[in-house]
């Protein structure tokens, strides 16, 4: 059998716990497609030109934990603007989103685009304060000097790149439903999660 979720949301909002929590309970396998623009931003950062970074993508690469980094989530956003780019990614995303045993990929234009008839689609937010702070303390692992306000001025420039680009933009889905996990814990955005989608079944 094949059955697609599509999550999409913006930074930090809560897609990737989601994501990962949801394929754990339904036995999907899970794709980050954050992480393929990462990768490009990565090698992209490097000098390398970003239409032959996509297409050269390797799985191995994918694992580096260099591709978190703050300035990683940037040039990831810039080269996700590139409709090339995005193009390179597409059929491994829309093969990934059909295998057999069904799928969740989490991202920004996995309901509108890559997904469009997946049988379930879930678009996350979450505040700009609560989604910086999440996202402040993962890095300060990495980085012990980043401040909050740099974090969420990051994840506002990004916002704003990924909502503004006419390739793809960060929107969702007409008929995705909508978690705003501001003030839930964990937990209980992961049942509202499940529900929806056991709904879909
Ligand atoms: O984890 P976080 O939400 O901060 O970002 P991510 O999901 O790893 O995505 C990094 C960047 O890749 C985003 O800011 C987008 O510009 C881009 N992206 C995209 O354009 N389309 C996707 N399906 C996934 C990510």
């Amino acid at each position: 059998m094949t059955f697609t979720v599509a999550i999409d949301g913006p930074a930090a909002s809560g897609k990737g716990t989601i994501a990962r929590a949801v394929a754990a309970h339904f036995g999907f396998a899970h794709l980050d497609t954050g992480l393929l623009y990462r990768g490009v931003g990565f090698r992209v950062m490097q000098g390398e030109d970003p239409l032959n970074a996509a297409e050269n993508l390797v799985a191995e690469e994918l694992k580096n934990p260099e591709l978190r980094g703050a300035a990683v989530s940037q040039w990831a956003s810039k080269v996700a603007v590139l409709p090339e780019v995005r193009a390179a990614l597409l059929d491994f995303q829309r093969a990934f989103a059909r295998r057999l045993g069904g799928a969740v990929l989490d991202g920004r234009d996995i309901g509108t685009v890559i997904c469009p008839a997946a049988e379930a689609k879930l678009f996350v937010t979450a505040s700009d304060a609560t989604r910086a702070r999440r996202r402040h303390k993962e890095l300060l692992d990495h980085d012990p000097d980043i401040t909050f306000d740099t974090v969420l001025s990051d994840l506002r420039e990004r916002d704003r790149r990924d909502s503004e680009r006419s390739a793809a933009p960060l929107v969702p889905a007409d008929d995705a439903i909508l978690i705003d996990t501001s003030d839930m814990s964990i937990d209980a955005a992961v049942a509202a999660a499940i529900a929806a989608i056991a709904n879909r079944q």
